[in-house]
């Protein structure tokens, strides 16, 4: 079907019809096993009626289902128009991969594309036509609990790992049956809610968006999303769903993004305690109005639009507009050349966690994972007798929040995977929260006859994702117990720390010999951790979210502005400096560390005559040598502060990295091209150029570390 066919198509559609093409229900109205009408799907009974008109759906399914449900609404729909299937494929479908905030830690595109094109392979067997993902909003306040589906706090990995998440689903042909449209979400700025608590009120300066919140999103539509969601959150006193200055002045005028757009799950029905929207016609005149053309899980548009659209009929030209873009997604899907994507429930059985698929799994974990303290500890040997001890000691709750369809049943305990690579492994599993006397005495008795211990310690999977805000991101005082108590024996510790957020580490980084944050690692969990500990894999993860020490220094992350009394200059200042009377200044562990099994040096920074302009680039160089005993990836980032700028510009902000993997003794030439965009930012007139001057350029293993030189931007006209 091309373009003219789609517009005869709408000139026949009834104005309800098209309405209809306008409302995301559950599968639970189509009695999907497993499928449960929850939240406002209980309150939506009316909907029923219209079920046969709805143009798209949302939730559980499977290729039984899909075919059964497909089959009856094109028997039933006028039109014939298919129906598309829609879900939550986050990190993984089945085969679940670790949480999005751990594949950032891999630091390589390649993973998140990986990850995307399997999780698409799988979920497109099961019948599902488009993911809500990736998600892109960068995050600052580790008490938000859906930091866990961000790539973290800076805008050049948002950026790339969402572009490539895109590109995974939807490969450069999405006609194929395997693949899915990439809807990026949640536009805008919902990562910055105030306090961290999730909905919560988000105002952000324009200076602010155009520089750190917006640009990740428009990358990943530039990778070719068809679609995108609006954020729940107000963004400066307007909700996002009604937000006409974000959805069209930003989205369609300046980004020309031609793909569908869609609400988050019953926020047009939001609107009315948001307090912009008197009522459900208010809320969806408004939502209609700022461009929302698929409005989930609430009916405002069937309920009112009817009505609304009599009363204005300027706003039929709305609905057209929208139809335009959901009939033309389905096209770009294939699906009125084949509504069931060629799915089967062989193809789906053979898909689902694939031995290939487990395979992708197990290397993303293990690049996901950050060792962040090893005092000689890490690798273990198989001679040594271990104490395994903790509430993730032998748990299969390793998947994480939104992995809806995944089962903990097929994951790899961390006992399973130490069993299996021989290591000598007696375990004891405790509650996360309560750990009796008695078990604590077991893990006493336990930790006498071996001789390392390795705590396996950590948060609940609920405790973080979506509703999952926390005030308090330490672990739990009877965790903390349990380290203490095992520290007294006077043996080497190793934590491994299973969380979906940065935790507030100060006394475990105290009596911990050795940390390995392992996240929420998915499927593989067990085999990654056993991969790394026992030194079958060197560590390589770096983080893409600081630490702090206290959740009182939130938000902490890399790239702050210094401010004009900043406490690293003003040594001799006691008091009147920007400073923590309490606490440090700085993270714990920032942003970009992480530690692995070998040691890199690093040599002088060759910036040549350290002078570019807009035609001419720089060429800069550094050699990296591996001094450690074993082969490792060193990730080398290069940072710039832009000295004096028109706005007051971060003390580092990354702008490029490459990864590198070395032999022991090996060393490599690392070069970088940096152009005049790269040192570019928006400028008052919210313009982006960049300032001829001075910078800063700092090459190093992390955000806190490196060595700099200046250089210098001649001219920024081309
Ligand atoms: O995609 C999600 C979104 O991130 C949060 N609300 C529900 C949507 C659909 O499940």
């Amino acid at each position: 079907m091309n373009t003219t066919q789609i517009e005869a198509l709408i000139k026949q559609m009834t104005r309800m019809e098209k309405i209809g093409q306008m409302t995301q229900i559950t599968t639970s109205f189509f009695n999907v096993d497993g499928a449960k009408a929850t939240g406002t799907a209980s309150r939506m009974k009316d909907v029923e009626q219209h079920k046969w008109i709805v143009g798209s759906v949302l939730g559980k399914l499977d290729a039984k289902s899909m075919l059964r449900i497909q089959r009856d609404y094109l028997q039933h729909n006028r039109l014939g128009i298919p129906l598309l299937f829609m879900t939550d494929v986050v990190h993984g479908y089945k085969t679940i991969f670790p949480v999005p905030l751990a594949l950032s830690c891999s630091w390589n595109p390649d993973v998140l594309r990986r990850t995307a094109r399997v999780s698409a392979v799988e979920a497109a067997a099961a019948g599902f036509q488009v993911t809500f993902s990736p998600m892109v909003d960068l995050v600052r306040d580790p008490r938000w609990g859906r930091v866990m589906e961000s790539f973290g706090e800076d805008r050049l990995l948002l950026g790339q790992f969402g572009a490539a998440m895109v590109e995974g689903y939807q490969t450069d042909d999405l006609q194929q049956s395997d693949t899915l449209a990439a809807c990026v979400k949640h536009f805008a700025g919902y990562g910055a809610a105030e306090g961290g608590k999730d909905y919560n009120t988000v105002d952000l300066s324009p200076l602010s968006l155009y520089n750190d919140y917006l640009p990740p999103y428009q990358q990943a539509l530039q990778a070719g999303a068809r679609l995108m969601m609006a954020a729940f959150n107000t963004l400066n006193g307007v909700p996002a769903t009604a937000n006409t200055w974000l959805l069209q002045h930003i989205l369609r005028e300046q980004w020309g993004f031609d793909g569908t757009l869609i609400s988050d799950w019953g926020a047009v029905k939001e609107l009315i305690p948001h307090g912009v929207a008197a009522s459900s016609a208010d809320a969806a005149r408004l939502s209609l109005q700022a461009g929302i053309e698929i409005e989930m899980m609430t009916t405002a548009y069937i309920e009112a639009l009817p009505e609304l659209c009599e009363q204005h009929p300027e706003l039929e030209q709305k609905l057209d507009e929208a139809v335009k873009h959901i009939l033309q997604l389905k096209q770009e899907l294939g699906l009125f050349d084949d509504p069931y994507r060629g799915v089967s429930e062989a193809r789906e059985q053979e898909m689902i966690l694939h031995p290939n698929h487990r395979h992708a799994a197990r290397e993303a974990a293990v690049q996901s994972m950050v060792l962040l303290k090893n005092q000689q500890v890490l690798p273990l040997n198989s001679t040594q007798k271990l104490a395994l001890i903790g509430p993730y000691a032998d748990n299969r709750h390793l998947l994480g929040p939104w992995s809806v369809d995944g089962d903990p049943q097929h994951a790899v305990t961390v006992l399973e995977g130490l069993q299996q690579q021989g290591m000598q492994v007696q375990s004891l599993s405790t509650d996360d929260s309560h750990i009796e006397e008695e078990v604590l005495h077991q893990a006493i008795e336990l930790i006498q006859q071996s001789d390392v211990i390795l705590l396996a310690l950590g948060e609940r999977e609920e405790w973080s994702g979506e509703a999952g805000s926390r005030a308090h991101i330490g672990l739990p005082h009877d965790q903390l117990k349990l380290l203490r108590i095992a520290a007294a024996a006077g043996k080497p510790i190793v934590v491994v720390l299973f969380a979906g957020r940065p935790i507030e580490l100060e006394e475990v980084a105290r009596y911990a010999d050795a940390i390995l944050l392992a996240w929420f690692p998915g499927t593989e969990g067990g085999h990654a951790v056993a991969d790394i500990v026992t030194g079958r894999c060197n560590p390589s993860g770096r983080l893409t979210m600081s630490f702090p020490y206290h959740s009182g220094q939130i938000p902490v992350h890399y790239n702050h502005l210094n401010t004009g009394r900043p406490a690293h200059l003003l040594t001799q200042e006691k008091r009147y400096k920007t400073q923590y009377l309490d606490v440090p200044n700085e993270a714990l562990y920032p942003f970009g560390y992480g530690l692995g099994y070998s040691e890199f040096g690093y040599g002088n920074i060759d910036a040549g005559t350290g002078e570019l302009s807009a035609n001419c680039p720089l060429h800069v160089s550094i050699s990296v040598t591996n001094h450690g005993p074993y082969a490792g990836c060193e990730t080398v980032q290069v940072y710039i502060h832009d000295r004096v700028a028109e706005i007051a510009r971060p003390v580092r902000e990354l702008i490029a990295y490459e990864q590198i993997q070395l032999n022991p003794g090996e060393t490599a030439q690392v070069d970088y091209t940096i152009s005049a965009d790269m040192l570019g930012y928006y400028h008052t007139d919210l313009q982006y150029r960049a300032d001829p001057g001075e910078f800063e350029l700092i090459i190093g293993p992390d955000s806190r570390h490196g060595s700099s030189v200046t250089i210098r931007l001649l001219s920024n006209e081309t």
